[in-house]
């Protein structure tokens, strides 16, 4: 791989042993997918950082990088955590597994990473077009190639670890023009598209049909952002997608105009939604109620809290999960102690799927996302539910 002068001083050590390891961890995997060069990027963001994933090894990794002096070199942020990093005895965490998630943290801020703790790093800085990105969690890869037309691949979380102390990337993939080229149409007119569940499925379905492609999808007047938030997620979860061309959202799916009556088309309805659901639902009475997969905007608590107006304390335990951010923005509008008051808990930091959720005892969890559905049970070994937000809040006072 062509290196600069600069990045040939990093490797040889000028800006430390941390720096130089980084950048070979960088290097070595841009050669095994053919990249010619490095990139620079503008934001680094690092998941897989929740204890209840990475155990000793990814502490040890972790701690070891920080001990060396590493330092983020550009604007990197942190994926959640295993836990409220202010409240996780309310969540029933246990003394030693929150010891060794806040020494993951106390690691990461030393190396300067912004300890945002969300899967949503779109609401604390929006990307810009065309801008090179080194982000781990998929649904916000998705998000951020999708609706900003900013550029990155599916990283993983030491990659992205590695690629914000050098400040650089790879050249290959989704960087890549060629590769963000639509390779499937997708007419979802007759698939009712309604709701931020409804976009999970048929991200589901899309995760399935179109491998590493594209997705050109058309047929949807107007879409709401959590829709898209929501399509990304389960898109990226059920499949390996990356990106989508979303007509009347995506930026640079204008481009694409003429080359569209040449590529295969595929029609999606509701039937095909509804067996996705299906798929993913196995659970019938559930015991805890999750919104906020990926982590929820201020326009969900507000549609939540709107829900929940006139009646009385939920009767099953019922979580909404946001980033620091929101949390702080939703204080302000006063939907916090209007969830609260409803018995609804709002954690921060955190998701019941990278939580250890084990000893909770729950055994059925209904919810609006796709992803979590999906997940949940494979961490967990719980049951899922897909439910619209209408329906988890009915959910919430039967039974
Ligand atoms: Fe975020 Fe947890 Fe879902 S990290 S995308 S809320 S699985």
């Amino acid at each position: 791989m062509y290196l600069t002068r600069e990045e040939e001083k990093i490797l040889d050590g000028e800006r430390g042993e941390a720096a130089s390891l980084a950048l070979r961890v960088v290097v070595k995997v841009g050669e095994a997918l053919g990249a010619e060069r490095l990139i620079p990027i503008v934001h680094a963001h690092v998941s897989g950082i929740s204890y209840n994933n990475i155990g000793e090894p990814g502490l040890r990794l972790i701690e070891r990088l920080a001990g060396m002096g590493a330092k983020a070199s550009v604007y990197a942020t942190v994926n959640p955590i295993g836990m409220d990093s202010d409240n996780w005895q309310a969540m029933g965490i246990d003394r030693g597994f929150a010891e060794k998630q806040l020494r993951a943290l106390r690691a990461l801020r030393t190396m300067g990473f912004e300890l945002a703790l969300t899967c949503t790093p779109y609401y604390l800085r929006r990307p810009r077009l065309g801008e090179h990105l080194a982000w781990g969690e998929s649904s916000a890869v998705a998000y951020a190639n999708t609706v900003y037309g900013a550029k990155t691949n599916r990283e993983g979380g030491p990659l992205a670890l590695m690629a914000a102390i050098v400040g650089r990337t790879y050249l290959a993939g989704m960087h890549l023009e060629e590769n963000r080229r639509p390779s499937l149409l997708v007419d979802v007119s007759g698939a009712g598209i309604s709701d931020s569940t409804s976009a999970g499925l048929l991200g589901g379905l899309l995760g399935e049909l179109a491998g590493e492609g594209v997705p050109y999808i058309s047929g949807v007047p107007s879409w709401r952002e959590d829709w898209v938030k929501e399509l990304c997620a389960a898109a990226g979860a059920l499949g390996s997608l990356a990106m989508c061309l979303i007509e009347g959202v995506s930026p640079e799916a204008a481009r694409y105009g003429r080359e569209l009556p040449g590529l295969e088309k595929v029609e999606v309805g509701r039937a095909e939604l509804l067996s996705v659901k299906e798929r993913l639902s196995g659970g019938e009475e559930p015991d805890l109620l999750y919104l906020g997969c990926p982590h929820a905007s201020l326009e969900e608590l507000a549609m939540l809290a709107k829900l929940l107006e006139g009646r009385g304390k939920v009767r099953r335990e019922f979580w909404v999960g946001v980033s620091r951010g929101i949390f702080l923005k939703a204080l302000e509008h006063g939907l916090v102690e209007k969830l609260q008051n409803h018995g609804v808990k709002v954690w921060r930091d955190t998701c019941p799927v990278v939580a250890p959720l084990g000893g909770r005892g729950f055994k059925v969890v209904a919810t609006n996302s796709v992803k979590a559905a999906f997940y949940l049970p494979r961490m967990h070994g719980v049951k899922a539910i897909v439910a619209g937000i209408e329906e988890m809040v009915e959910y919430a006072y039967s039974g």
